[in-house]
C-alpha cells in the first residue's frame, strides 16, 4: 500500500504528547497536519496504556494515523535502573505493541520512534553502530529501537534541552536556569560530555524527518559537543549570569546519581545530514538561541 501522508483523513499520532518533547512538538505539527494526542493519564486526547497490547491496538484502529510519532517512554534513568520491569513495560513492550499493529495491519503508516544519546558511553562522537550499554534505560531504549526498525521505522537518538511548556516537568535547562536565578550553588561536571540540541531545532528536524520518513537509525545532536560543566557556564553566560554560584567537578564525586551514567554521548550526525539535506548547528550556538527562552520570563 502506498503511504497515505498526514492530512484530515490519516491524522499524525503524537504517542506521549504530554512530557518534555511533546509539549514542544505537537504545536509544531498541529500548525501543520492533523495531530491526534495521546499520552497514559490524561491530558491528551486519547488515552492508553501502550504496555498493554489490546489498549493500544484499539486506540491506533480508532485513529488509523498515516504517521506515529513515539515519545512516550519512561524516562527516569534511576527509576529504571531501580525498577527494570517499569522501563520494560515503558521502553520495550510499547514499542513492540506499536510496531505489532503495524505489522498486522496493511495501514501504510510510518513510524518515527525517539531514543537517546544513553546508548553511547566511551570516547566519542559516536556513529550509530558504536553502542556501548552502561545502565538498563539505556539498555531498555535500545531493545525499545530494536522493535521499531522491525516495523521500518525512523529511530533518532537525540537529547535536548530548552523551556518545558509542561508544568511540573523540568528540563536540564530549566533546573540550571532556576538554580542560577537562585543563587544555588551546584556542581556541573567536567568529566561527561554530550551534543544536546535545543528543543526549537529538534522539533524543525522532526517535522523534516516526518516528511522524508528515512528508514533506519539515525543519531541527531548538534555538530559538536561539550562538557556538562562547559554547557552550563556558557549557559549562564547567555543568561547574562556573570559570577554563578558553580563548582567544577568529576561525576564520580557525586552520590546523587544511582544509575552508573555514561561519561561521553557526543553524537556524530553526518548520517542525518546528509539524508536529509541538513546542517545542524554548534552547541554553542543552539546555547545561545535556545537562552532567549528564557531571558524574557523569569
Ligand atoms: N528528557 C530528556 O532529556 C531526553 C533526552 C534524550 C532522549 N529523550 C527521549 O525523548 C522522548 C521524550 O522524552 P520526554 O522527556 O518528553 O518524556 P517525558 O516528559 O518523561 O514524558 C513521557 C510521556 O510518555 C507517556 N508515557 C510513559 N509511559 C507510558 C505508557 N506506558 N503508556 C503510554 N504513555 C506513556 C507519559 O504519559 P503520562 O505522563 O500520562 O504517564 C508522557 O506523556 C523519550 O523517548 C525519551 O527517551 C528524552
Amino acid at each position: 500500500m502506498n503511504a497515505p501522508r498526514p492530512g484530515p483523513d490519516a491524522p499524525v499520532l503524537v504517542l506521549g504528547a504530554t512530557g518534555l518533547l511533546g509539549t514542544r512538538l505537537v504545536p509544531a505539527m498541529a500548525a501543520r497536519w492533523d495531530t491526534v494526542t495521546h499520552a497514559r493519564s490524561g491530558g491528551a486526547l486519547r488515552t492508553a496504556d501502550l504496555a498493554d497490547p489490546a489498549a493500544t491496538a484499539r486506540m491506533l484502529d480508532e485513529v488509523r494515523p498515516s504517521l506515529v510519532v513515539n515519545l512516550a517512554a519512561l524516562t527516569s534513568v534511576d527509576l529504571c535502573e531501580y525498577e527494570p520491569q517499569k522501563a520494560y513495560l515503558a521502553n520495550v513492550k510499547a514499542v513492540e505493541n506499536v510496531a505489532a499493529w503495524m505489522g498486522s495491519r496493511d495501514t501504510g503508516c510510518h513510524l518515527i520512534h525517539i531514543s537517546t544519546d544513553q546508548v553511547y558511553d566511551g570516547p566519542g562522537p559516536h556513529a550509530e553502530d558504536g553502542v556501548t550499554l552502561v545502565n538498563i534505560y539505556g539498555f531498555s531504549k535500545y531493545a525499545g529501537e530494536l522493535a521499531a526498525l522491525r516495523a521500518g521505522a525512523t529511530v533518532l537518538r537525540t537529547n535536548f534541552f530548552g523551556r518545558s511548556a509542561r508544568p511540573g516537568r523540568e528540563s536540564f535547562s530549566d533546573w540550571l536556569a532556576r538554580s542560577l536565578r537562585a543563587g544555588t550553588p551546584i556542581q556541573v561536571f567536567d568529566d561527561v560530555l554530550f551534543s544536546p540540541l535545543g528543543l526549537e531545532t529538534l522539533v524543525s528536524v522532526i517535522l523534516r524527518v516526518a516528511a522524508a520518513r528515512p528508514p533506519g537509525v539515525f543519531n541527531l545532536g548538534t555538530a559538536d559537543g561539550l562538557s556538562k560543566a562547559d554547557f552550563a557556564f556558557a549557559f549562564a553566560a547567555a543568561l547574562g549570569i556573570a559570577r554563578p554560584a558553580m563548582a567544577r567537578a568529576a561525576s564520580a564525586g557525586s552520590s546523587l546519581l544511582r544509575a552508573k551514567r555514561p561519561s561521553d554521548m557526543r553524537m556524530d550526525s553526518r548520517r542525518i545530514e546528509r539524508v536529509l539535506g541538513i546542517r545542524l548547528p554548534g552547541l554553542r550556538e543552539e546555547i545561545e538561541s535556545t537562552a532567549k527562552e528564557y531571558r524574557d520570563v523569569p
